[in-house]
């Protein structure tokens, strides 16, 4: 006898778990299957994807972690704070990472208890449609079981990609999984892709002591962001010690034991071997859609092997749809939240709508990196007129008194119409402060109305506001 629901997703991740409890308040009856990936020591599925076992949050947890070493080793003294040479416990640092994932992952079990969404442990796969009294239903294979649905949603994610040839172990040669569970400070870090994981997980352990080489392959630093953002970025890393050699081609990288062994070549074509004690690989991560059966019900795949969706994720199949990392767009937990509540208010008649020009970037390096809407580039390439706002946080009291002034706020204005078209922070705190980016680029704002709004002093938000007024070349405090 099969079970079945008004709604199966594929997938307890963001993306999955967010649409399965938007469904259910909706009144669907829902089950969410999910093939544990992140093993449980009781075997139990482990809800909350690769964000909260292997990504998001325990990377921020290690991020904070570092940064407190960091600056009780460097910057408490000219606070005239004197703690001695502080001492970096991995392993305390680890169980305590390791902690916040089981509360949050515990957390959405009961979340799915307290929307009645059903939990099925095991891997979902396609058989096949077949027709039923109540209309055509899915049929899906989850672990043992025969499950039938009148819709589902495909939030299957992502996992990393690895260089050919090179075996990840998650000892010498890590992904994302290893690189949260590195158990001693290693001497030499080779980080290869200098992209968000690999900026922010070699800041993790260049703090704590590490001495970190990224290897990338682009001739061009943090191409996604504003070119003044990627200029600032690269001067302030270089400062702390990361080194970041851009536009270099991997040769072999021969792994034993004690190490890595890498060889490159640089952009002259020069010839050079990084020996590194252990290995981040992190270029990029590809979607997941093994053992899925995409193929036995005809589930078109793109030729990335993403899931070809349209602007409100469905499929080529009438009641299939697929949100997250598994379809288009950029890897990041909001938008698979956003995709996966449209998707569940469509489902129910509503106007679902995830605006894909409002989703915020953040790298939790320090300075943290954030922005919203079009680079500087972006314009130029495009043609459109554009006036631009820039104040450094170096002229703002609160940044000072944290000690923390390194970096700007750049506002992007339409010269014509005043709308903002893009808000770029680097500095303290930028993952929060790019909220009010958002919001104000959300309502269609112009610059004129950051400019008009009270802000609380003395905060960092006050950075923001001057830029808005600096579009009007009219900044107050600079
Ligand atoms: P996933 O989170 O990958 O979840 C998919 C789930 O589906 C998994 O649990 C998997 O086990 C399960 N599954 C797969 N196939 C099946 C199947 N056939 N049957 C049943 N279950 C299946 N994003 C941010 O926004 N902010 C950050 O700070 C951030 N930091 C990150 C740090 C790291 C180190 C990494 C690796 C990623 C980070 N991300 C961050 C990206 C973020 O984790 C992903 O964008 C997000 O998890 C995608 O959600 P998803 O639901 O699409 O997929
Ligand atoms: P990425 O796409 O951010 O960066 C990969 C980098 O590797 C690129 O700069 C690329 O040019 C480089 N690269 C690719 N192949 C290479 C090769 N053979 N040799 C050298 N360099 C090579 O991917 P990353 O860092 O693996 O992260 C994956 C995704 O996870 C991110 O794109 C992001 O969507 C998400 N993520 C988000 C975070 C956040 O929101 N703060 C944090 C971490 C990850």
């Amino acid at each position: 006898m099969s079970k079945q629901y008004d709604l199966l997703v594929v997938g307890g991740g963001p993306g999955g778990y967010v649409a399965a409890i938007r469904a259910a308040q909706l009144g669907f009856s829902v089950a969410c299957c999910e093939s544990n990936a992140y093993a449980d020591p009781k075997g139990e599925p482990r809800l909350g994807g690769t964000c909260l076992n292997v990504g998001c949050i325990p990377s921020k947890a290690l991020l904070h972690t570092s940064h407190l070493f960091e600056e009780a080793e460097h910057g408490f003294a000219e606070q005239g704070i004197a703690v001695g040479t502080p001492v970096i416990e991995v392993g305390k640092m680890l169980a305590r990472k390791n902690a916040i994932v089981k509360q949050l992952t515990s957390g959405i079990k009961g979340l799915f208890k307290k929307n009645k969404v059903a939990l099925l442990n095991g891997h979902g796969s396609f058989v096949g449609r077949k027709q039923a009294d109540g209309g055509d239903v899915w049929q899906m294979q989850v672990g043992d079981d025969l499950v039938e649905a009148k819709q589902v949603i495909v939030a299957t994610g992502s996992k990393a990609r690895h260089l050919p040839g090179v075996l990840v172990d998650n000892e010498i040669v890590c992904d994302n999984v290893g690189a949260l569970d590195i158990a001693a400070v290693p001497k030499r870090l080779a980080v290869i892709g200098a992209g968000v994981i690999g900026l922010e997980m070699g800041s993790v352990w260049r703090r704590l002591g590490a001495e970190v080489t990224i290897l990338e392959a682009l001739p061009e630093f943090l191409a996604l962001a504003d070119v003044d953002v990627a200029k600032e970025a690269a001067k302030v890393f270089a400062k702390q010690g990361l080194r970041i050699i851009l536009g270099i081609e991997i040769g072999d990288v021969k792994v034993s034991q004690k190490g890595v062994s890498i060889d490159y070549t640089d952009k002259e074509g020069g010839e050079h071997r990084l020996d590194a004690d252990r290995l981040i690989v992190s270029i990029g991560r590809i979607p997941n859609t093994d053992g899925l059966a995409a193929e036995q019900v005809g589930l078109q795949l793109n030729e990335r092997g993403q899931v070809e969706v349209d602007a409100h994720c469905r499929t080529n199949l009438p009641g299939v749809w697929a949100v997250g990392d598994v379809v288009a767009g950029p890897m990041l937990a909001h938008k698979a939240m956003e995709e996966g509540v449209m998707v569940a208010e469509l489902m129910a008649g509503q106007a679902g709508h995830c605006n894909f020009d409002t989703i915020p970037w953040v790298i939790y390096t320090s300075p943290e990196i954030a922005w919203v809407g079009k680079t500087e580039q972006q314009l130029k390439a495009a043609g459109i007129a554009y006036k631009a706002g820039k104040i450094p946080f170096a002229a703002n009291g609160r940044a000072l008194g944290m000690g923390d002034p390194t970096g700007f706020v750049k506002i992007l204005a339409c010269a014509a119409s005043d709308r903002i078209l893009g808000v770029h922070v680097i500095g303290a705190n930028a993952s929060e402060l790019i909220s009010e980016g958002v919001v104000a680029m959300e309502f269609g704002a112009a610059s004129e109305d950051l400019a008009r709004i009270c802000h609380a002093h003395p905060t960092l938000s006050e950075v923001v506001h001057e830029a808005a007024l600096a579009c009007d070349k009219r900044p107050l405090h600079f």
